[in-house]
């Protein structure tokens, strides 16, 4: 890789254009990556959450994607400290995060979040639903403490995800994103290690799509038609780093094809080293294919700025800064069209601002210990 600092004016001239995610334009190519904080409780986005937003967008991130927050099923959660997208006084709370972000000038877009399998018997007031999944299976293949889904499931969830769309539509958000990735519920749908289903829910490709698709289209029917929906997909798994949707990139475009029909506008393709290439024989990482293949915007994500990736951050592993040259260089073939950035930002609200103004010797190494306030 190469050295941290980049030309000032490259960086500025490539991240500060606009971007246009359906009826949204993003006042420039700086997402900040949806990271769990753990810091709402009673599921309540509270004022320390909106100014740790507020004081990003303020910095320059264009788009805030924010923290998974759990739409509106029992089973969706098991912390009652993770914020919801649901009930009213969590509604009111976020409207007030979105009001603040707008305020700084920014954009934002919750993460609509359900996390099936990877629920363990939960905390008050998720103790008593049981954990949900396309084949009642955990990541790593055993069966678990939870329920294959029915027909009433499966719409039950799907509503889930319509009515915290509408909801977000209403709070004054300017699009939602639909976590899919990460080995959580609508992951572990599109993934064969955990979708062992023999209805129209499983088996190839585009079947184990089915699931994620119907959400997409009843998000999309429920809300504005120029109202942006993102889908955030990946490879990996929580559990299961090495796991692949997609081994070709036909099986790639057979997940992505039915999700861009049914109205997904953008997608976020996460890694966690966006410098990888994805498949053989091309240079292109996920990001890069799936606007190859979709001809959507695409959103990037994975150590950038960083040079150790996000997984160790939970061990405590802090990671030393690293240049962007790769990412301009990959922006300026237009590869994909916006990058999301995790650690590096939770570390320092101010990034965006350093990055645009060319500061890159401000750029501060991630630090665990960040993990512990919401500053
Ligand atoms: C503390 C923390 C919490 C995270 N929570 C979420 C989450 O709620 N939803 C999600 O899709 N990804 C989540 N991620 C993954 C990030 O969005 C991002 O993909 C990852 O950190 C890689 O980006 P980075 O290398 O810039 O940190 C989380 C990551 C961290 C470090």
């Amino acid at each position: 890789m190469t050295t941290v600092a980049s030309s000032a004016s490259r960086a500025a001239e490539i991240l500060s254009r606009p971007v246009t995610l359906n009826g949204l334009t993003v006042p420039n190519r700086i997402a900040m990556a949806p990271m769990t904080r753990m810091f709402s409780p009673g599921g309540v986005p509270g004022e320390d959450v909106r100014s740790y937003y507020a004081r990003r967008a303020a910095a320059g991130v264009g788009l805030i994607v924010t923290e998974g927050t759990y739409v509106g099923h029992d089973s969706a959660g098991q912390s009652d400290r993770v914020p919801r997208f649901h009930g009213e006084e969590q509604l009111a709370g976020w409207a007030r995060v979105a009001d603040a972000v707008h305020a700084a000038g920014g954009t934002i877009v919750p993460q609509l979040w359900h996390i099936g399998m990877v629920r363990k018997q939960g905390q008050p007031p998720f103790a008593e639903a049981p954990a949900v999944g396309p084949s009642g299976l955990r990541i790593d293949g055993t069966e678990g403490t939870g329920n294959a889904m029915t027909q009433q499931d499966l719409d039950d969830v799907i509503g889930a995800f319509a009515e915290a769309a509408a909801a977000a539509e209403r709070a004054g958000f300017d699009g939602v994103e639909l976590h899919g990735a990460h080995g959580y519920l609508v992951d572990q749908f599109l993934w064969a290690g955990t979708n062992r289903r023999t209805d129209a829910y499983g088996g190839d490709p585009v079947s184990r799509t089915k699931f994620a698709a119907e959400i997409a289209a009843a998000v999309r029917a429920n809300v504005s038609a120029d109202f942006p929906v993102i889908f955030r997909f990946s490879q990996w798994k929580q559990e299961a780093y090495d796991a692949r949707l997609a081994e070709t990139p036909e099986q790639l475009e057979a997940i992505l094809a039915p999700l861009a029909a049914a109205g997904v506008d953008a997608f976020h393709a996460s890694t966690r080293r966006y410098w990888l290439p994805e498949f053989e024989g091309s240079d292109l990482n996920l990001a890069g294919w799936t606007k190859k293949l979709t001809g959507k915007p695409t959103i990037t994500v994975g150590s950038v700025g960083l040079d150790g990736d996000f997984i160790g951050a939970f061990m405590g592993e802090g990671s030393p800064v690293q240049g962007i040259d790769n990412l301009l260089d990959r922006m300026e073939r237009e590869e994909f069209d916006m990058v999301a950035v995790g650690r590096a930002l939770l570390q320092d609200p101010e990034w965006a601002a350093k990055v645009l103004a060319g500061r890159f010797d401000e750029l501060k190494p991630y630090d665990a210990a960040s993990l512990k306030s919401l500053s």
